[in-house]
C-alpha cells in the first residue's frame, strides 16, 4: 500500500459536492429514503425508462439535450430528452405490434448510434428485458449469448446482419424478429424488418409500463473460469442504485456534461453510459468512434465535458503519450475524472494531476453488482492505488470462506475476498442459465465477488487480485473457456488453454497454448491461419498470442493446468502458483 495521499481542499471545489460528508451520509443512508431521488409511479411501481427518460421528457427538461452524439465522420447531433422519448415510444409501439410480451428479451447488437439509445428505452417502456451485445464480438460469442438468453428480438445493423447474424440465424429458433438499421430499407427476409420503417408506423406516444421493483429489466452476460457465459439478470429496482451512485459517487449535477467512454455492450456502458446520467438529468456525450487520444482531448475541449468516466487502459495509453498532449488542449472544463474496470495504477492517479490538474478517482464494481460499490469520492482524500470506500447503503467486508465457515477479516492489511451484504437494489437476481452458480455466489446473506483485497485502518479498500482464472483485457472480462472452445473447433487443434498474460497497456492480453492433432505441423503458416480463425469466430476477444506445445500440462484427473502455464509465462516457480492472480 502506498502512503502518499491526495487531500481535497474544499475551497477548490468548483461546486459543493452532493456528498460533502461521507461518514455521516454512510451512517444515515437508507435505500428506502433514497427513493426520494426517483419519481416512481403513484402506486410505487418502477420502470428504469420512467426515471431516466420520462420524468425529464415530460417535465422541465423536455428541451434539454440528453445526448450529444458525435459520429465517426465528424457529424454532431443533439438529441433532447423529448426527441429521445418520442423515438423510444415508437420503438415500444413497434415491439407491441410485433406481439412482444412483457419479459421477452430484446437484444441489441449496435455500435454507439442513436438508435441504440431509443431501442434501449423503448424496450424497457414496453416491459421487455434488454440485453446489449458488444458489437466487436464475432459470430460465436453472439450466437452463444442469443441462444442462452433466448433472445426473441434482435436490433442490429445491416452490416452486422450480413457479416455475423445471417450465418447463425438457423441456430436460433427462439429469435422471432430482427429489426435492421441501415440504408437499404425493407428486406425480403422473413421476420426481418427495417427499423425506421417499423418505427414510422407507430404513434408518437407510448405509456411506459409500470413494473414491480423486482421485475427483470436488464440482462448482462459475464464470464467465469469454466463453462459458458453467465447471464446476470437485473431488475428495475437497479435504477435506484444507478441514480444514487450517479449523484453521490460521480457527483453529477444537473448542469454537468458527462462522458462515460465505455461501450454499452458492457455493463459500464449501460449503468453509467445511459441510465445514471440521464436519471440525474444531465447531458451526456456519446462518441461513435473508437479510442484515439487526440480525438478524446478534442471532445473534452469542444464539448466542455465536466465529469469523465473512463478506463485504466485508456489512461495508461494517454500517460504513455505524455502529459504535454493533454496540456496542449484546454481541458479546464473537467472537474472530476473517474475510472473503472481493472486495477488503476497509482502512477496514473498521480499523473492525472500533472496532465489535467485533477487526480483520477478509482471506482470498483462488477456486472453482478450492477452499480458502483466502492469509490473515491469528490470530497474524500484519495489514496493512490486504493479503490476507495464503500458506497453508502452498501456493506462491504473482507471474508475468508472455508466450507461452511466464514472468517471476517478485520486485521488491517490482511487479505480476504470482497463480500457484500445481499440486498442492495442493483444486485443481480440470478444467472439465467445457471441458478446453481448463482446460489454458489452467496453464503449466509453475503455475496462473494471473487476479488481479493486488503483494507487499511481508515476503511479504504486495496485490490489484490482475482481468485479465479478470468481474463481482464482493456477492462473487458473474458472467460478462458469460451475462447478455448472456439480454438478447439479449428481442425488442427487438439487441446487449448487460455490465460491472461500481463500487458503494460491492456492489463492482460489473451494468450492461447495449443497442442496440435496428429498430422499437423507447428508452422508459422498454421499459426497465422489459427489467428485468423480466432478473429473470425470470436472478434475482439480472440487470442493475441499463440504458443504451440506438444501437450498441455494436466492434473491427475485430466484437467488442464492454466495456472501452471501462467506461472511459466510469468517466470514464477512452478510449485508456487499462489501469487499468480495477485501479480497481474
Ligand atoms: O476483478 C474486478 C475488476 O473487474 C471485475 C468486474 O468486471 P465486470 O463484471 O466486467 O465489470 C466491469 C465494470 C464494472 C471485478 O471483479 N475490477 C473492476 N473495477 C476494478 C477492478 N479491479 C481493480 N480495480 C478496480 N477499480
Amino acid at each position: 500500500m502506498r502512503t502518499d495521499r491526495i487531500s481535497k481542499d474544499a475551497s477548490k471545489f468548483r461546486k459543493p459536492p452532493n456528498m460533502d460528508d461521507y461518514r455521516s451520509l454512510y451512517r444515515d443512508f437508507s435505500w428506502d429514503a433514497a427513493k426520494s431521488l426517483l419519481s416512481l409511479f403513484p402506486d410505487g411501481s418502477y420502470n428504469i425508462a420512467r426515471e431516466a427518460l420520462d420524468r425529464h421528457a415530460l417535465g422541465k427538461n423536455a428541451e434539454k439535450i440528453a445526448i450529444c452524439w458525435l459520429g465517426i465522420e465528424g457529424e454532431r447531433r443533439t438529441i433532447t430528452y423529448r426527441d429521445l422519448k418520442h423515438q423510444a415510444d415508437r420503438f415500444a409501439g413497434a415491439l407491441q405490434s410485433l406481439k412482444m410480451d412483457i419479459g421477452d428479451r430484446v437484444f441489441l447488437l449496435l455500435d454507439r448510434i442513436p438508435e441504440l439509445y431509443s431501442a434501449f428505452f423503448g424496450a424497457l417502456e414496453a416491459g421487455c428485458v434488454v440485453c446489449p451485445l458488444f458489437s466487436a464480438f464475432g459470430p460465436d460469442p453472439i450466437a452463444t449469448r442469443l441462444e442462452l438468453g433466448e433472445g426473441a428480438l434482435l436490433v442490429t445493423t445491416e452490416d452486422q446482419y450480413t457479416s455475423k447474424i445471417e450465418k447463425i440465424r438457423d441456430r436460433l429458433p427462439e429469435l422471432k424478429h430482427i429489426l435492421l438499421v441501415g440504408e437499404n430499407g425493407p428486406t425480403n427476409v422473413k421476420n426481418t424488418y427495417d427499423y425506421h420503417t417499423q418505427l414510422q408506423k407507430q404513434p408518437e406516444l407510448f405509456e411506459t409500463m409500470p413494473m414491480l421493483a423486482d421485475d427483470p429489466a436488464l440482462l448482462h452476460f459475464t464470464s467465469g473460469t469454466t463453462g459458458k457465459p453467465k447471464g446476470a439478470l437485473h431488475a428495475h429496482h437497479a435504477v435506484l442504485a444507478h441514480t444514487a451512485t450517479g449523484k453521490y459517487a460521480l457527483d453529477l449535477h444537473e448542469d454537468d456534461i458527462f462522458w462515460c467512454t465505455a461501450d454499452p455492450g458492457w455493463v459500464t456502458g449501460i449503468s453509467y453510459g445511459i441510465i445514471a446520467p440521464l436519471s440525474n438529468g444531465v447531458t451526456m456525450i456519446v462518441d461513435q468512434a473508437d479510442f484515439e487520444i487526440e480525438r478524446w482531448y478534442e471532445i473534452i475541449q469542444k464539448e466542455k465535458v465536466t465529469v469523465w468516466y473512463t478506463s485504466p487502459t485508456a489512461l495508461r495509453m494517454m500517460m504513455k503519450a505524455g502529459a504535454a498532449a493533454a496540456r496542449a488542449c484546454d481541458l479546464s472544463s473537467l472537474r472530476l475524472i473517474f475510472s473503472v474496470g481493472e486495477p488503476l495504477n497509482p502512477e496514473a492517479v498521480v499523473w492525472g494531476l500533472e496532465a489535467f490538474g485533477l487526480p483520477i478517482h478509482d471506482t470498483w464494481w462488477q456486472t453482478e453488482t450492477g452499480a458502483i460499490m466502492i469509490s473515491n469520492y469528490a470530497s474524500q482524500e484519495i489514496r493512490p492505488g486504493s479503490m476507495g470506500l464503500p458506497f453508502p447503503g452498501v456493506n462491504v467486508r473482507l471474508i475468508r470462506r472455508s466450507g461452511e465457515k466464514l472468517e471476517f477479516i478485520d486485521k488491517i492489511g490482511e487479505e480476504g475476498e470482497i463480500a457484500i451484504q445481499a440486498g442492495w437494489p442493483s444486485m443481480f437476481r440470478t444467472y439465467i442459465n445457471s441458478a446453481e452458480k448463482y446460489r454458489g455466489c452467496f453464503q449466509n446473506g453475503w455475496y462473494f465477488t471473487g476479488d481479493l483485497a486488503k483494507r487499511d485502518a481508515d476503511g479504504y479498500f486495496w485490490f489484490v487480485g482475482r481468485s479465479d482464472d478470468v481474463i481482464k483485457s482493456s477492462g473487458h472480462l473474458i472467460g478462458p473457456f469460451e475462447v478455448e472452445s472456439a480454438m478447439m473447433e479449428h481442425p488442427a487443434v487438439a487441446e487449448a488453454a487460455v490465460i491472461g498474460k500481463p500487458d503494460e497497456m491492456a492489463g492482460q492480453i489473451v494468450k492461447a497454448f495449443l497442442s496440435l492433432r496428429k498430422g499437423f505441423d507447428a508452422s508459422p503458416v498454421l499459426k497465422e491461419e489459427i489467428y485468423a480463425f480466432g478473429r473470425k469466430r470470436l472478434g475482439a476477444v480472440a487470442p493475441r498470442e499463440i504458443d504451440f506445445m506438444d501437450s498441455l500440462p494436466k492434473t491427475r484427473s485430466g484437467k488442464i493446468m492454466r495456472r501452471l502455464l501462467k506461472a511459466r509465462e510469468l517466470g514464477l516457480p512452478e510449485g508456487d502458483t499462489s501469487t499468480l492472480e495477485a501479480s497481474r
